[in-house]
């Protein structure tokens, strides 16, 4: 039996490997840190999309695409209108997802639907961001990219190319990463043969578990417990020894420096208020030290949420909207995973070891 299907092999992707003992990531043959360097949101979409990344016509095309496909029915606005304010976002990504995918009748996954849905999840989460704030949603601008459409749908303020930069790069290293957690949850529900929604709301809800792509969040409420750099060590060895585990530390996959958040953290240094990426290094540097000390055989380091949470923060998202920009992202990734498991399918289907009471009969209540 292999708790958590650790190191079991279920599927051939050429998508993207993650070599967790060199700390390389690869999407479709290019390395992650010249991609994040060099690629925008949308060529590493076409790249994963496509398995090659776009010409000049190319790109532009998918520009185009993707902006026309900025619109939700009103149906998904009604629906996100009558969640209760305080529907945490993923929740109301969830819903929206759902909502849109009522009708479509089991209609074999394709690569239009994965751009339109790609286009309408920043559309959700932005439209149920201003109407729980008792803003109306405001309407998509053709003329700005993905990331910089995002951020105005959410603020109303086209963001600096500063900003704009920080979150394309983000989008970029979160877009795709093996078989994690959510991008299984979808392709299993794809190797049913049902419909991309269905697989898509699968993610989603994988996605927002604390120990997937729900930790970022937490990571700045840890910041903000900690206050002063000085007080890291006694923060995080009373966290240790009540058991709880350091948001943003420790991978499945990495027993070495994971890449993404190598150049996340470069980030976060450019981006970021002195004052805070201080704070956030000493805490790494501090919880990094600890674990060690306390775990020497499990090669723990910081992964891609601990400085993800401090980019974010400094494009100016608010702390509860991490985990449903990390679903922005990772759109890419499970839109085009479900294509790949629709292209060449056998239903997923795992046995379990049955450890319940050995048979016996049934006595008839009447019996009794
Ligand atoms: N804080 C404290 N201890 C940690 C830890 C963390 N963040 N991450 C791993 N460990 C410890 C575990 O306690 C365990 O030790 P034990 O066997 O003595 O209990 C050991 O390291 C191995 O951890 P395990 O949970 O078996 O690893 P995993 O591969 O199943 O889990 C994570 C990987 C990401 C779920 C795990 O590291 C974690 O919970 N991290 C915090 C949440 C987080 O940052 N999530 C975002 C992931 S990108």
């Amino acid at each position: 039996m292999n708790k958590g299907l650790e190191d079991i092999v279920v599927a051939q992707t050429k998508l993207s490997r993650v070599d967790g003992d060199n700390g390389t990531l690869i999407f479709c043959g290019y390395d992650i840190r010249e991609l994040a360097r060099f690629a925008t949101f949308e060529d590493a979409a076409y790249l994963l999309w496509h398995n090659e990344l776009p010409t000049r016509a190319q790109l532009t095309a998918l520009k185009q695409q993707l902006a026309d496909a900025r619109g939700l029915p009103d149906v998904v606005l009604r629906v996100l209108r009558d969640l209760p304010r305080d529907t945490a976002p993923m929740d109301a990504l969830r819903t929206g997802v759902s909502a849109l995918g009522a009708g479509s009748q089991l209609a074999r996954p394709n690569l239009a639907q994965a751009i339109a849905l790609t286009a309408q999840v920043p559309l959700i989460v932005a439209a149920f961001d201003r109407m729980r704030r008792g803003r109306e949603p405001l309407a998509p601008r053709a003329d700005l990219d993905h990331a910089a459409n995002y951020l105005y749908l959410l603020s109303g303020t086209a963001p600096t190319s500063t900003q704009n930069r920080a979150l394309n790069t983000y989008l970029v290293l979160l877009a795709d990463h093996g078989l994690n957690a959510s991008t299984f949850a979808a392709r299993v529900v794809a190797s049913t043969l049902s419909d991309l929604h269905s697989s898509i709301v699968a993610a989603i809800g994988a996605l927002k578990g604390p120990l997937h792509g729900g930790a970022p969040s937490r990571v700045l409420d840890m910041l903000d417990a900690i206050g002063a750099p000085a007080n890291a060590e006694t923060w995080i060895r009373a966290a240790l020894a009540r058991k709880e585990r350091l948001m943003g530390f420790g991978h499945r996959m990495y027993k070495t420096a994971d890449p993404r958040a190598e150049i996340l953290r470069e980030l976060a240094c450019a981006t970021c208020a002195p004052e805070f990426f201080a704070r956030a290094q000493m805490v790494e540097e501090t919880g990094l030290r600890i674990l060690r000390a306390q775990k020497p055989g499990e090669r723990l380091y910081t992964n891609v949420e601990f400085y993800s949470a401090a980019v974010l923060n400094a494009v100016g998202l608010p702390r509860d909207l991490f985990t449903a920009t990390f679903a922005v992202s990772r759109m890419a990734g499970w839109t085009a995973h479900v294509l790949e498991q629709v292209a060449d399918n056998r239903i997923i289907r795992p046995d379990a070891e049955y450890v319940g009471r050995a048979p016996s009969s049934v006595i008839s209540l009447d019996n009794q």
